[in-house]
């Protein structure tokens, strides 16, 4: 990747395992730098902090995916038009929910799939009733 334009540079190595041991610090040594920083030992920026993130996430006009999100251009090149390597509208498509085959189909799709859908919405429920970390739409 090359460098566009000025950002702070951090000096940390992002893949060291310290860093994977430990993130939480380091995320915040590169959020104090700004929200973009140019991490130099592993030739790459990096957005920081979660507001960034998401509003760069949410615009594939300028942070597109299509030619990849890996660091690793091998795999990129491997999964492009992937629900991963894409943009929309080909990247909702690939990542269309509806008509999965879990429970089969044609004649001899699942005659329980109701009970067992029911019986899922129950289990959920119930989880969520006993754990206040878990949160279902709607509730
Ligand atoms: C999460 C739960 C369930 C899953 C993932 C599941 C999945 C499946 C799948 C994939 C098939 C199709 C098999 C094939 O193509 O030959 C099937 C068939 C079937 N399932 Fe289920 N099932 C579930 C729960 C249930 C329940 C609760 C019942 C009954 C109360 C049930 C009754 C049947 C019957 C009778 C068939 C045979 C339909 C036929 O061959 O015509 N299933 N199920």
């Amino acid at each position: 990747m090359k460098k566009t334009q000025a950002a702070p540079i951090c000096e940390i190595d992002f893949y060291a395992e310290s860093t994977i041991r430990k993130p939480v610090p380091v995320y915040h040594q590169m959020l104090d730098l700004g929200t973009v920083v140019w991490l130099e030992r592993n030739d790459m920026h990096a957005i920081c902090g979660h507001e960034a993130l998401v509003s760069s996430l949410r615009n594939h006009q300028v942070f597109s995916s299509a030619k990849g999100v890996s660091v690793d251009d091998e795999i990129n090149k491997v999964l492009i038009g992937s629900s991963l390597n894409s943009d929309p509208p080909q990247h909702d498509e690939s990542r269309k929910t509806t008509g999965h085959v879990g429970f089969g189909a044609g004649v001899h799709a699942c005659l329980g799939m109701n009970l067992a859908r029911l019986e899922m919405i129950s289990l959920l429920n119930s989880l969520a009733d006993k754990c206040s970390l878990l949160k279902l739409p709607g509730r």
